[in-house]
């Protein structure tokens, strides 16, 4: 063989060795079916658990749903939000601003169930991921594909949460700003995801101010809430009380519908936020379209389209991160082999360099027979 065919056959196996060799891409990546093949019944399971817990106890889908939100909107996508304080650090729930949070034991339940059936697979960034999803399809939302694929993240720091949360008096074209620059977020993506309370409740801690404490003044109430629903909640939320809970959505507090823009249109959106969108052309064009629809199809499709950005939110994939076997904790250095994730990664990581390593050796008799 002349001498330049013989380089350029090295030079394609060495190519096509190397490529077997490359690790996988570093960019994040999402897929839909991630664990057909590791737990096919994965989406089944949380399905079947999130149908028993919700017929048991209604009034967890709006805390499922909004732990998702302040999981993704905190670090991304990574399950942080789940993790326990531990000596030294405070976590991303213990701070104050995430008091009202609610939904861990569900997550727990479905992470339990899942463990059950594929020890060390299904991540608990997609168990909430997908907990979330079912939480708005059971409360007759849409039903959301959602690629999966995240792992968990380790870092959970309180002091995280006020950065990616809207301050204080924070105004529309601030929440617009921050959903913008730390999410790439748009101003409709806003409007649609505050569809999410359509269901679900507040704590009177956050609707007080409204009531009797307007802009720092004793006894004024936001004049832009509707003059009867002030004196409705006024009767729920009495001054001093912070613990009771009050609906977002009082006509249909379990219904994942589009009425949630009328309230808005109307005046009777319960949170400043909520009144807010009202404030900017942005948003409140959307809120009109949505307040004066006729059906909930193009909210559904919009919330979708919407809820799958904010799921891909700084996701944690690949060989980075792990799965956790309980989620309010970190994995054990030592995990036992046979239930830890990273042993299944370790395994495969020896596979892919026993099946590189013979095709290294391969690779390097025929080149030595070219060279001859
Ligand atoms: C700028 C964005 C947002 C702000 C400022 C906001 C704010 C709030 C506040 C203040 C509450 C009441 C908390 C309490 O009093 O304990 C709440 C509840 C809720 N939020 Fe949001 N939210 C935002 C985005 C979202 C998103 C993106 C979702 C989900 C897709 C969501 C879903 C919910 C749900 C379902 C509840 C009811 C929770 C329950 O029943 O316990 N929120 N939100």
């Amino acid at each position: 063989m002349a001498a330049a065919a013989r380089a350029a056959a090295l030079l394609l196996l060495l190519m096509t060795i190397a490529t077997t060799m490359m690790p996988p891409p570093a960019e994040a990546h999402l897929e839909m079916g991630a664990y057909n093949k590791t737990c096919p019944q994965a989406e089944d399971i949380v399905l079947k658990e999130m149908t028993a817990i919700l017929g048991k106890s209604p009034d967890l889908a709006g805390p499922v749903l909004r732990l998702f939100s302040v999981d993704c909107l905190v670090g991304g996508c990574e399950g942080s939000i789940l993790l326990d304080s531990t000596p030294g650090n405070t976590a991303e729930k213990d701070s104050p601003l995430n008091q009202g949070v609610g939904g861990y034991q569900v997550v727990d339940a479905v992470k339990a169930k899942l463990e059950a059936a594929c020890p060390g697979v299904v991540s608990c960034a997609d168990t909430l991921a997908l907990a979330a999803r079912d939480s708005v399809r059971l409360t007759k939302g849409p039903f959301i594909p959602l690629p999966t694929g995240r792992r968990d993240g380790n870092r959970s720091v309180a002091a995280d949460v006020a950065p990616n949360s809207p301050p204080p008096g924070a105004t529309i074209a601030d929440i617009i700003a921050l959903f913008a620059t730390k999410f790439n977020l748009t101003a409709k993506d806003l409007a649609v995801l505050s569809g999410a309370h359509t269901i679900g409740r507040a704590r009177c801690s956050t609707v007080s101010p409204r009531l009797y404490n307007f802009g720092g003044r004793s006894g004024a109430s936001d004049p832009t809430l509707d003059a009867n629903y002030t004196a409705t909640l006024r009767g729920q939320c009495k001054p001093g009380d912070n613990a009771t809970l009050v609906y977002l959505d009082p006509p249909s507090p379990a219904t994942f519908d589009a009425d949630y823009y009328a309230l808005v249109a109307g005046n009777r959106g319960l949170l400043s936020t909520d009144a807010a969108l009202l404030l900017h052309p942005a948003t409140s064009a959307y809120v009109a379209v949505q307040a004066n629809a006729t059906s909930s199809d193009q909210f559904f499709a919009d919330f979708a389209a919407s809820f799958v950005a904010m799921s891909r939110l700084g996701v944690v994939t690949h060989h980075k991160g792990e799965i956790r076997q309980v989620c309010s904790k970190v994995n054990p250095p030592a995990a036992p082999a046979t239930t830890s994730a990273s042993a299944a990664a370790a395994r495969g990581y020896y596979q892919l360099t026993t099946t590189a390593g013979l095709a290294l050796i391969t690779t390097l008799a025929v080149a030595h027979h070219l060279l001859m």
